[in-house]
């Protein structure tokens, strides 16, 4: 973990949240490379979900949310982690992180009783700061899907087996944030809500796990690297019949990357009016105040209320577990090595890198430039123009943050117009003639 949180830093893809003021625990900072890579995460999660999928829908909601909306849907009551002190030395932990009974800090074991905390960021809302006018930051994109589920029926004719996505912050006070990124108090979900029959809910759960380890191979997290884990019934979220859990292998260990939930019916009929009318088939409690019933009509003119299935990732435990992946040190034939980062180009936080072997020449310069320039017509992303001078530095500088191409100009360009492209993996170097350049990139990135 150490190397990579180290070229995180270096190269620019993520700082902690307020250095310069000591920072702020569980908060971070995506930078220019950070926000690439996590932009192209997000980028082909939506790609995948909405526009491969002509019944799936996209929804970008609200971050504050209306206080109902989270104690209809349980997270007032329930969201919340066993957490304990240490009487000596007044450190806060998980009760899970309680090894053998003793503080990690101080050794102590003079711990107190585990005692509920719940994760959710109250906020106020409004000039009048008082108990009757605040909000919650989201604590999972999902909900606010579940109370949209009839504006979107209602607009675009959806009939089930359908489903909504979104990508979005979410908010988590955690006890303890740690291991980087990977547990965090402001992080981005990736969720969709997938509307079925019941019934036809099982099938239909088995078919999202398959999908997104899919998904995750796609993005080069090999299924070697993760672990399918069928939670138990006792550590269920409140709402579920079933979740599958896609395990990954971090740095710190095997942990949750992804959750598939069968969340039955409890979320739409938690939230609907007339309940009594719909045959819920989950426990929920009295709604009295929904203006909306979060049902549909079968067939045979029955109102149903559709069982969901909900594949949720976070961006941030993606993001670690593809660097994860692609970081690799390599040994090189002169006896030196260098750090690479195999990403799969459609992720590459800069796609192609152009770089003028001599910086100050302004033939070479000229024509470098118009190379970029043309590239860039193709929309792949970032195109950088690197005029260090240096070939080797620039090329160890791009193996580094994932660069799949490299392209130089030289005295050759001028006379014949090739250049030299440079391979990332393999580091081999051909000549090709420059207008042949955007086919052979387009072919390389194909995003
Ligand atoms: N809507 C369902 C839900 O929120 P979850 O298992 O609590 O389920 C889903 O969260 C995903 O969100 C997790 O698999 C993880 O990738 C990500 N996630 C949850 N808490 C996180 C945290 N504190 N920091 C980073 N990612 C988190």
């Amino acid at each position: 973990m150490d190397e990579l949180v180290a070229l995180c830093k270096r190269r620019g893809f993520i700082f902690q949240s307020g250095d310069i003021y000591g920072g702020l625990q569980g908060v971070y900072d995506f930078g220019p490379l950070g926000v690439e890579l996590k932009n192209n995460i997000k980028k082909s999660w939506w790609q995948a979900m909405i526009y491969e999928n002509d019944n799936i829908e996209g929804l970008d909601s609200s971050i504050l949310t209306n206080p109902l909306v989270l104690r209809y849907s349980g997270h007032e009551d329930t969201f919340s982690d066993p957490m304990v002190d240490c009487k000596e030395c007044k450190s806060r932990f998980r009760e899970d992180q309680i090894k053998d009974g003793k503080c990690e800090k101080c050794g102590s074991s003079n711990i107190t009783d585990p005692r509920p905390f719940n994760l959710m960021f109250k906020t106020g809302v409004g000039p009048i700061q008082d108990e009757n006018n605040y909000a919650y930051l989201r604590p999972e994109t999902a909900q606010q899907i579940f109370t949209n589920f009839k504006n979107i029926i209602d607009t675009t004719s959806k009939s089930i087996p359908f489903g909504i996505a979104q990508i979005g912050k979410a908010f988590r006070n955690e006890i303890t944030p740690r291991n980087f990124i990977f547990r965090v108090r402001e992080f981005e979900q990736m969720e969709l809500e997938y509307f079925v029959n019941p019934g036809d809910d099982e099938i239909a759960h088995d078919l999202w796990v398959q999908k997104r380890v899919d998904w995750w191979k796609e993005q080069g997290v090999p299924m070697e690297s993760i672990e399918l884990y069928d939670v138990p019934s006792d550590e269920l979220a409140h709402y579920s019949k079933k979740t599958i859990d896609l395990m990954y292998k971090f740095p710190h260990g095997l942990e949750e990357l992804e959750g598939i939930a069968n969340r039955t019916d409890f979320d739409l009929g938690s939230h609907s009016k007339k309940q009594s009318e719909l045959n819920i088939k989950s426990s929920v409690l009295e709604n009295k105040d929904s203006n909306s019933k979060l049902a549909v009509q079968n067939d045979d003119g029955n109102w149903v209320v559709p069982f969901v299935i909900e594949p949720s990732a976070g961006v941030e435990r993606g993001f670690l577990a593809i660097l994860n992946e692609a970081f690799n040190i390599e040994d090189l034939a002169d006896g030196k090595q260098r750090t690479v980062l195999r990403l799969k180009p459609h992720l590459s936080p800069v796609k192609v890198a152009v770089i003028p072997l001599k910086k100050n020449n302004e033939e070479i310069v000229a024509i470098a430039l118009k190379i970029v320039k043309e590239i860039k017509k193709l929309s792949i992303g970032r195109v950088i123009f690197e005029n260090t001078g240096n070939i080797g530095k620039s090329y160890r500088k791009h193996d580094e943050i994932g660069t799949p191409v490299c392209i130089t100009v030289d005295f050759e360009t001028i006379e014949n117009g090739s250049v030299t492209i440079r391979d990332r993996d393999s580091m081999d170097q051909s000549r090709i003639n420059s207008t042949d350049l955007n086919d052979h990139i387009a072919n390389k990135i194909k995003l």
